[in-house]
């Protein structure tokens, strides 16, 4: 019998057990790559400013991503709680992403406009001056470091060859775009921003 003798055949069986798992893979990812959907970014999408850019990456640096999820996964609790569900087309230009799996906090997905600059900024230096429960670190070094803009058009061209549609008087600009803020300015600009291509009633 035919079946046999992939039974008794470890490599044969392995190989065909490869074959018969990347169907499912190809099936299921590839066609992926080709569907505007997830390939496009979301009508009326900004790339982010120089210094929305460099506020997050003060966000990649202080591990906010280890306790913060942004991914409002579609299911009534969380739609209720965070807005609209997060869609492909809102990360396309977010290299990398930062979705996260953790939510020690909650997720951020949403959070631009949901509290003002002032609160977010005394929420960074400790958020017990706001949330007295809180146990989030406080980051009140971020206050204190201002940028000097050196890498932050260099920064934008690489996200620029990555298909993030920067102009070159964005490049040329970001230098003096970020010049005299302080990473706290940085940083809540970039949540302030977060989510705000969908407009959504919450
Ligand atoms: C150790 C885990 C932890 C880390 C790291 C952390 N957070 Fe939090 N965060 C929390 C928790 C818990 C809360 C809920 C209590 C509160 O509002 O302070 C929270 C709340 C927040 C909120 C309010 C969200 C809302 O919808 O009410 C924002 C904004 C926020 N964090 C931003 C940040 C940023 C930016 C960083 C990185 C600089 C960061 N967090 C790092 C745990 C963390």
């Amino acid at each position: 019998m035919k079946h046999e003798v992939l039974e008794k055949n470890i490599g044969l069986l392995g190989l065909f057990m490869v074959a018969a798992v990347s169907i499912g893979g190809l099936t299921q990812i590839v066609p992926l790559f080709f569907q505007d959907v997830v390939n496009e970014p979301v009508e009326g999408m900004k790339p982010y400013t120089a210094l929305q850019l460099e506020g997050r990456d003060i966000y990649i640096r202080e591990g906010c991503v280890s306790c913060h999820s942004q991914m409002v996964r579609p299911f009534r609790a969380e739609t209720e709680r965070y807005g609209h569900y997060s869609v492909a087309g809102e990360s396309v230009w977010d290299h990398p992403f930062l979705w996260g799996s953790k939510r020690t906090g909650p997720d951020l997905a949403r959070v631009g406009g949901r509290y003002s600059d002032e609160w977010q900024r005394a929420h960074l230096m400790n958020p017990r001056n706001v949330v007295p429960e809180s146990k989030m670190p406080a980051y009140p070094w971020l206050v204190e470091h201002e940028l000097n803009g050196m890498h932050t058009a260099g920064k934008m061209e690489a996200m620029r060859t990555l298909g993030v549609p920067y102009t070159d008087e964005d490049i040329a600009g970001a230098k003096e775009a970020v010049k005299g803020k302080t990473e706290l300015d940085a940083l809540v600009a970039y949540l302030q921003v977060l989510g705000t291509s969908i407009k959504t009633k919450r």
